[in-house]
Order: C-alpha cells, then structure tokens, then sequence
C-alpha cells in the first residue's frame, strides 16, 4: 500500500514541522541545542521491568475514594454500581497493574466487616488519620474488588495488623478466597459474589514503624511471622492460576527512609527470611519514600520557579540512592533475589493547596511532576531485577495523582499523561544504553541533564523513554542503534511553557504528550528534546 504509506509519512512529517514550530515559539530565539549520544546495543538484554512497578494506590483520605472513585449508584454522575464511568475508562488506558488499598495509615484502623453487607447498615467510622471525617464504609470489600475489575487490574490488600488480630485478617481472607461453602464464603455469596475473588498481593501491614502501630523491628517481625503464618489464600484452585505460580505475594513494612534505624529494619527482616526460621513465604519487602525535600512537605505544587524546580528534582534523584542500599542489603542476605523491593508509596508530596482541608493531602500537578514520574520510573526500571513493584501515592486527588475530579468533571494530570507514555514499558526487558547525559546546573545544583531507559517488548519493539530535566534548553540526541537496522523513531513528547504548567479544568490539555518523529541525519536517527520534556519513542 504505497499510497497509503506515503499518505502516512507526508502527514507526519507535516505534524512533527507544526509541533516544530510550536515547540520553537517556547523557546528563547538563540538558544541552541545541545548535541548528545545515546546508544543502544538492541541485542544486549537484562531484567523484565515488571508492569508491578506502575502500580497505583487508593487510600480512603480525602476525596481519593469517596468522590474520585465512588459516588454512589444514584449519583447523577454516569458510574456502574457507583463506581465512576469516565474514572474508569481513563484508568484502563493506563494498564493499572495493581492497586493497593485501603491504606496506607487508614489500613492499620480498617476493619473490613464495617465495609460488607446492605449500605445502608454500614457502620459509620471516623478517619482520625486523615483529618477526622467520617467514613461511611460505603466503599468496601466488594466496592473496592468491583472497581478493580472494572479496571482490569489486580488487587493488593493491605491488612491491619497494627490495630486488628490475625483472626480478622485471616477470616478477610477467608471470606474473600474461599471457594468451599464455609460460612464465611457463604457470607460472601449472599453479598453479591459467590465466586472467590482473586487476590494477587497481601501486605502485612503499613508503616509499621510509624502509623502502623510504632513498632520496633523485632516487635514487627513478630508480627510478620504470625500473620504471614495464619493469612492465606485459602483457594487451592486460585493459587495454580496465578501467573507467577504463586498463591499471593505477601509483602512486608520495610523501611522508610535512609538513615541506620531503616537498615537495622531492613537487616532484621531480611536476616530472619534468609535463617529461614519460620516459614514466612515472603516475596516483597517495602521501602517508602516520598519527594518532600524538608517536613513537614512546604514546598508549593503550583506558583514556583526554577530554584524550586531544580531543588524538587535532585531530592527526588535520592530515590537511586535509596534502592541501591536496600538492594544491597537484601543482596547479602537473599542473593538469588528471592524478594521483591516493592516501593510501594513514592511520589511528590508538597504543601497542601490554599483553602484546602490539610488532611486531605491536596495538590497540584506540574509538569515537573511529569518530569519527576519519569526519573522515578527509570530508576526502578534500571533496578528491575530487584525492584519489581512500586505504587505512586496516589491514585485520585491525593498527592501526586492520576486525576483530579471535581463534581462530575475530572483532569488528567501530567503524571497520568506519562504512565500513559510508559505503558510498552510493562513486562518489557531492559536494554542497556550509554549515554552522554551531560549537566543540567542551577545555583548550586548540578543535576544529569538527560536521562534514559530502553527495553525491548514481547513482540521484539525497541522503546526508548528519555527526558530532558533542563528546564530552559534543548537537547539534541544522536541516536545510534547496534544489532538492528534502525530507520526511524517516532511516539510522544510532552512539555510545557512554564516549570509549573499545569492541568485544569479551565485549560486541561496545557501538560499533555504531542507526537514526535525523530529526523534521520548523516545515518543517524536525531532526536530534538524540548526542555522539561519526556519522550517515549519506538525504535524501527
Ligand atoms: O500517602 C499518605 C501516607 O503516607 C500514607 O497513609 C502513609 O503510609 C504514608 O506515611
């Protein structure tokens, strides 16, 4: 189809001219881009990058649930069985892998039998974490199950291990898994769901250390042995056709930070994993850490300018930091790589917004959050045979989000626009590169200009996602490829006029991905970046 190709080519050709030309009107006139090489070796490989690391995270705080996911079934807002219609087709298209709920802080105060049964004999609990409102349970098991399936996802359940029994954790998981008629099963059938549901990933508490029940790590792994003991996937049918081949990946409080009271935590967990002194099955450890710069977070999310931006971006870098010395530690402990590194709330955690309720952890999202999402994913991928799951905190309306939603409309934010972008990266092999990625410097910090991964995905595609961390210069990448015979690159790029452009209602498309062709010059393929931009390309 000659003519159709042509058709094709001549229009994107006519794209990338006109995102030329618009990209050029954001830039200084002068200012030339900076020459940078990348290269790929497309027949080396290393680790899968498990999709797990795109994980998300719902908590029940602020207007994450109630309102971002759940309205009700007789909201005027269109929703299936309460569950939000345009929330739900706008997560599909990012692949959620995972989500984790109900916390966080919330999950060591939950208990699930609240949260079952008609609605209108809920009780109704207060959340004394996230600024003491009520919680009408109206969104529980079965709430939370029916939305994780409407978004082809899986679930991790946190269980509550600070202010709860193992009993009730493990009835939960009874009642969930059960595919004899127990009465606990029974219970579940005559709430609307006879079949068991699937459970894919169990964490044995949350924060342990802190908000969890402020434990000392023997304290927890006391803990930890006695839960991950009792709380089984009761489902033997289930267990076989989980696609690791594994009943349920149990993951446990890890550390939160980098200081020598998270290593003496990471070391007494993993010491007793690899003593193997109780049968513990488990597959994660967590490791927490949010880009805060100083607490309590006093960093705004919308109104800064460069210093802010470059400040946010090199503690963010701290997250490399961070996986390599946990990895380290589970190395010498489980070097066969047996356990997961699951960081499983990371993100940007800035001031709440003006006028907003504290406790509900309000912000804004710039499209130095887009920047920022990238460089986090990129880590992990670099780290992919440890680090094999990650929840960004969090889904909807809290923190770093995917979407903010406000009565009946909601808004895709730079971060949403970038899990989007990296979804060939799912389950995708990693490639290494080399790169020359230059300095990026403000004051007195100097930052990687450029950053970058490649991966291959099931079908053999090259990918390749690079950002440019330079908010005020281009950079121009020349691309060379060994082991493959490649012609041309082409996907998304997305930047914005200002270091903090953001979405909103108003103007909802301000930090949203262009296409993007590279151009072949002198037998190499070019890439233009855009400062403060992240580009995801196919390599053909
Ligand atoms: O994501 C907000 C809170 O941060 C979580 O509830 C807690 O686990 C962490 O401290």
């Amino acid at each position: 189809m000659p003519g159709l190709l042509g058709t094709v080519t001549r229009s994107l050709v006519a794209r990338s001219l006109l995102l030329a030309t618009f990209f050029a009107a954001l830039i200084p006139p002068g200012v030339v881009a900076q020459k940078m090489e990348l290269s790929i070796d497309a027949s080396k490989t290393g680790a899968k990058i498990d999709r797990n690391i795109f994980g998300q995270f719902a908590e029940h705080l602020g207007h994450g649930v109630y309102e971002g996911i759940w309205v009700g079934p007789d909201s005027t807002i269109p929703n299936t069985r309460g569950i939000r219609s345009d929330v739900v087709a706008a997560l599909k298209a990012l692949k959620v892998p995972n989500v984790r709920w109900p916390g966080g802080c919330f999950a060591d105060e939950y208990h699930w039998r609240k949260g079952i049964g008609p609605a209108d004999r809920r009780a109704i609990t207060l959340n004394p974490n996230w600024g003491g409102v009520i919680e009408p349970n109206t969104f529980g098991t079965h709430e939370f199950l029916d939305f994780v399936e409407q978004i082809g996802s899986e679930a991790y359940i946190s269980v509550n291990v600070g202010s709860g029994t193992p009993q009730e954790a493990a009835e939960w998981l009874e009642y969930l898994t059960s595919a004899q008629p127990t009465t606990l099963a029974k219970e579940r059938a005559a709430n609307g769901h006879p079949a068991p549901y699937n459970i894919a990933y169990l964490g044995i508490g949350n924060e342990s250390w802190g908000c969890g029940g402020d434990m000392t790590p023997d304290y927890y792994l006391n803990q930890l042995k006695v839960y991950s003991h009792f709380v089984r996937n009761f489902n033997p049918a289930q267990q076989e056709k989980h696609p690791r081949g594994q009943q349920m990946l149990t993951i446990a409080v890890g550390p939160g930070g980098g200081g020598s009271r998270w290593t003496e935590w990471t070391e007494t967990i993993m010491k007793a994993y690899q003593s193997h002194t109780w049968n513990i099955g488990m597959s994660a450890l967590s490791l927490h850490n949010y880009t805060v710069v100083k607490w309590p977070p006093s960093y705004a999310s919308v109104g800064f300018g460069e210093a802010e931006y470059a400040q946010i971006l090199k503690s963010t870098l701290e997250m490399e930091d961070l996986v390599s010395k946990f990895s380290a530690i589970m190395d010498k402990y489980d070097p066969k790589k047996e356990v997961a590194l699951a960081v499983d709330e990371w993100g940007a955690w800035y001031a709440p917004l003006p006028g907003s309720n504290p406790g509900f952890l309000v912000q804004q999202q710039s499209v130095r959050d887009a920047v920022l999402a990238a460089l986090n994913l990129n880590i992990f991928a670099r780290h992919a045979d440890r680090v094999r799951m990650a929840n960004i905190a969090q889904m909807i309306n809290v923190l770093q989000a995917m979407i903010v939603t406000d009565q009946e409309k909601m808004v895709l934010t730079p971060t949403y626009h970038v899990f989007k972008m990296y979804v060939p990266f799912q389950d995708a092999t990693f490639v290494p590169l080399t790169l020359d990625a230059g300095t990026y410097a403000h004051g007195e910090i100097s930052l990687p200009r450029v950053d970058a991964i490649a991966s291959k995905d099931k079908s053999g595609k090259l990918w390749l996602a690079i950002t440019n961390v330079d908010p005020n210069l281009p950079a121009e990448i020349q691309l060379s490829v060994t082991g493959m015979n490649a012609k041309s690159a082409k996907g998304e790029s997305l930047t914005a006029p200002k270091v903090d452009s953001v979405n909103t209602l108003a103007a909802p498309n301000t930090v949203t991905p262009k296409p993007f062709l590279a151009r072949v010059q002198g037998g190499k393929l070019v890439l233009h970046l855009e400062p403060k931009s992240v580009t995801v390309v196919s390599v053909e």
